[in-house]
Formats: structure tokens, C-alpha cells, sequence
């Protein structure tokens, strides 16, 4: 797939210029499956992620989900199709509403998407919640009380409320303190387990992208240099930017 932005626009408002943000992109996520992307700041991961989801529409290109091509849905069936792709921002701050209760927010998807009824819906946000780690008193608290590990525990809780078979995990423990990363990336591996969800896991974290996936893609430049076995491309890099890449990794992270 492939997706340019307006770099810049003439004085009449016409686009003369274009950011190829993605080029000729092309993978395979399967189920159950974490596969990373990983590469410098501006090469087009996020764009990636929007794609999947369908965030934003391609320039060309398809996603596939269980063989059918979302792209040739019509759009009632899209917004079925919605539910089974999550995704979990950097800032938890942000994506959280901050007038509304912790509870509600985790109901929130349910409420839109499963037709559930109020006491069952209920039910189910302070079970996610608690399989979170956040006992029943936190449904009725604001973000605003939560610190950044409970947020973005929260919009785990929140973004596995409608069993999605895709979570785009951008970022998810970036913006977090190094003391809780561990705990949220375990939470993480363990749901995964559970659920039985595939990841694709955006970060500039090359330890962590070692630690935990499966499959490593990695991006510069919209393009993907090189996509294989996280423990083949970090024993031996095929390709040049990778193993720059693997040598920027502080001495200490090496395993
Ligand atoms: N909404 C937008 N409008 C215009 N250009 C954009 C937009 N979003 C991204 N870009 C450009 O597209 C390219 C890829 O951006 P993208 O956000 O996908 O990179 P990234 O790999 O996620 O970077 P980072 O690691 O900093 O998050 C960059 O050159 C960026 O400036
Ligand atoms: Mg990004």
C-alpha cells in the first residue's frame, strides 16, 4: 500500500508537492502474532498503523483482513468491521476524554458497537478493569486521577472491550516512566495469551521490540528495508540502515 501528504500547496490552494509517507509497503500479520515496526522518526510507521486501521485511506493499495479486502467494503460493513481493529496511542492523556468516568470510557465501544444492555455492559468494563489491574473504585474517577501506567492500562481495558483480532499499538509505553514500562508490556504479553490478539507494536525501542515480538519490520524512508524473525534480524542484519539501527542501541540493552 502507499499514502502521500500535501507537502505544500501553490497560491491558489493546489498541492505542488507531495510527502510519500508510505511506498509500496507490504506485509503479513497473523493471528496471534506480534510483529514489529521499527525505524527513525518520519519514516512512516504511524502512517502504517493509520492505514491498517483504516484511519486514513491508502493512495492504493489493500488490507486484508481473514481474506476480505477492507477496501472493497462498503461502509456499513466497515464500521462493523471496526470493531475487530484497536489501537493503543503513545499519550494516554490524549486519548482519553477527561470529562468522562474511567468506567464509561471502557463501556464507551460497547456501547457503540455490541448493543449490550446497561447492567451487562457494566459488568463487563469493571471485569476488563480489574483483569487490568484497576479495582472497581476506579471506574467512577477522572483521567485526570489516574496516573500515565493507570491510563494506559485503561485504554488496554478499553481497546480489548470489543475482542479485536488487531491491536496497533503505537508507541504504547513511551511516554510512560521505565519503572512501569515492564509492567504494562507484561500486561500486554499476558492478554495476548489470553485473548489470543496479534500486535502490530510500533517503537523506536529496539530492546523492547526484542524482548517481545515475533516478527520485525523495519522502515525507512516510507519504505521497508528489511522484515523477518526478530531473533534473525538482530543476530544478522541483512541490510545496512538495520544494522545502524541495532548498533545505536545503548551497550547496556544488548542481550
Ligand atoms: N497529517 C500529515 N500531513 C502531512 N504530512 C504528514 C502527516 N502525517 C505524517 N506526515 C509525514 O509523513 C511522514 C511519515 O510520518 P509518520 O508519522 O508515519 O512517521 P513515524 O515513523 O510514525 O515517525 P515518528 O517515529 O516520529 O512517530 C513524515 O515525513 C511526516 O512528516
Ligand atoms: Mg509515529
Amino acid at each position: 500500500m502507499a499514502k502521500s501528504y500535501p507537502r505544500r500547496r501553490n497560491f491558489f490552494g493546489r498541492v505542488v508537492d507531495r510527502v510519500e509517507a508510505v511506498c509500496d509497503v507490504s506485509f503479513s500479520l497473523g493471528h496471534g502474532e506480534t510483529l514489529a515496526i521499527v525505524g527513525e522518526s518520519g519514516a512512516g510507521k504511524s502512517t502504517v498503523g493509520r492505514l491498517i486501521l483504516r484511519l486514513i485511506e491508502p493512495d492504493r493499495g489493500r488490507i486484508v483482513l481473514d481474506g476480505v479486502d477492507l477496501r472493497a467494503m462498503p461502509r456499513r460493513a466497515l464500521r462493523l468491521h471496526r470493531r475487530h481493529m484497536q489501537m493503543i496511542f503513545q499519550d494516554p492523556f490524549s486519548s482519553l476524554d477527561p470529562r468522562v468516568e474511567i468506567g464509561r470510557s471502557v463501556e464507551e465501544p460497547m456501547l457503540l458497537h455490541l448493543g449490550l444492555a446497561a447492567d451487562e455492559r457494566r459488568g463487563r468494563a469493571l471485569a476488563l478493569l480489574k483483569r487490568v489491574g484497576l479495582d472497581e473504585s476506579y471506574a467512577r474517577r477522572l483521567p485526570s486521577g489516574l496516573s500515565g501506567g493507570q491510563l494506559q492500562r485503561v485504554a488496554i481495558a478499553r481497546a480489548l472491550s470489543l475482542n479485536p483480532k488487531i491491536i496497533v499499538c503505537d508507541e504504547p509505553v513511551a511516554a510512560l516512566d521505565v519503572s512501569v514500562r515492564a509492567q504494562v508490556l507484561n500486561l500486554m504479553a499476558e492478554l495476548q495469551e489470553e485473548f489470543g490478539m496479534s500486535y502490530l507494536f510500533i517503537s523506536h525501542d529496539l530492546s523492547i521490540v526484542r524482548a517481545i515480538s515475533d516478527r520485525v519490520a523495519v522502515m525507512s524512508k516510507g519504505r521497508v528495508m528489511e522484515i523477518g524473525e526478530t531473533e534473525q534480524i538482530f543476530a544478522a542484519p541483512k541490510n545496512d540502515y538495520t544494522n545502524e539501527l541495532i548498533r545505536a542501541i545503548p551497550a547496556m540493552a544488548h542481550g
